[in-house]
């Protein structure tokens, strides 16, 4: 007989997690913000927050990378209400891909319908140096994984629409805030890799001559379930090394951690100025097909 993939974090523990945080946060989120390595600052600056350990949630997976805090923090950050998760899971730790996906099916079933996504990448084209702020505009999924695989979730799509995950109108919201406060944004396809190993030189040569800009260990997962929901997506990395033979030296995940703190005060502002304009933004939903 064949036997269906098994994945472990089924409508069970997805519920559960719902109930768990329905209790402990006493707003609804209007949007969710993934904080990645080294840029975790923003939940310290949270007003009147609801922190909350991962490990205490149910379902979520506990274990993180130094640089990833794993605690959720629900409050108001420049005047919404949203919730920030500081660390997020990666395939590489050994997760499925279901439980990369949980927190996003918990959230969005409070109520966020926004995810606003950060991380951390290796710079694949020559401009991309270090310290550059890139608007995702797409993603390569070099990771083989997909976290809608096994039984439909009920109430998201179960082929969702891949062509524009990032969405446009917070793209260029995205950029035109950018502009105002004079920093640099710069476009570009993010592709994500498995890891934990950084990439060889032939691999980065054949993610650049594949359409790759940039390339890091996340957010793949996250941007696939959360366009399954239906959630708007806005996604910036933050270019902490060139990638793989395009620099001097070798990569280093304490330096990656030290550029992503020291690049973190940028990219802070930039949330700042656009993350009330993304909830302000005044869009259709979209439907689930
Ligand atoms: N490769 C993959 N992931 C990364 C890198 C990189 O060079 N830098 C930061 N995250």
């Amino acid at each position: 007989m064949l036997a269906r993939i098994e994945t472990g974090v089924g409508p069970p523990a997805v519920s559960e997690a719902i109930g768990f945080l329905r209790e402990r946060l006493s707003r609804a989120p209007r949007a969710v913000l993934v904080l990645g390595s080294g840029l975790g600052e923003v939940a310290a600056e949270i007003e009147d927050p609801v922190r909350v350990p991962y490990e205490e949630i149910p379902g979520f997976p506990a274990a993180v990378v130094p640089g990833h805090r794993g605690e959720l923090v629900a409050g108001i950050w420049e005047g919404v209400e949203l919730v920030a998760l500081s660390g997020r899971f990666h395939l590489y730790e050994g997760w499925d891909p279901v439980a990369v996906a949980l927190p996003l099916r918990a959230l969005a079933a409070l109520g966020a319908d926004r995810l606003i996504l950060t991380n951390a990448a290796g710079g694949v084209r020559r401009d991309m140096g270090a310290g550059e702020l890139m608007l995702i505009v797409d993603h390569l999924n070099f990771m083989f994984r997909n976290p809608l695989v096994g039984a439909a979730a009920p109430g998201e799509a179960r082929f969702p629409d891949m062509s524009s995950p990032y969405d446009a109108e917070f793209r260029r919201i995205a950029l035109e805030t950018a502009a105002k406060l004079g920093i640099t944004l710069t476009r570009g396809v993010y592709a994500g890799v498995l890891g934990p190993s950084y990439e060889t030189v032939a691999e980065i040569r054949m993610l650049a001559a594949m359409g790759a800009d940039a390339v890091g260990m996340s957010t793949v997962p996250e941007v696939i379930v959360a366009r399954a929901l239906g959630l708007r997506v806005l996604g910036i990395s933050c270019i902490t090394n060139p990638a793989a033979g395009l620099g001097v030296g070798r990569l280093d995940h304490e330096e990656v951690l030290e550029v992503a703190g020291a690049a973190g005060y940028r990219l802070r502002r930039l949330l700042a100025g656009l993350v009330p304009k993304l909830v302000a933004a005044n869009l259709p939903t979209e439907a689930v097909e």
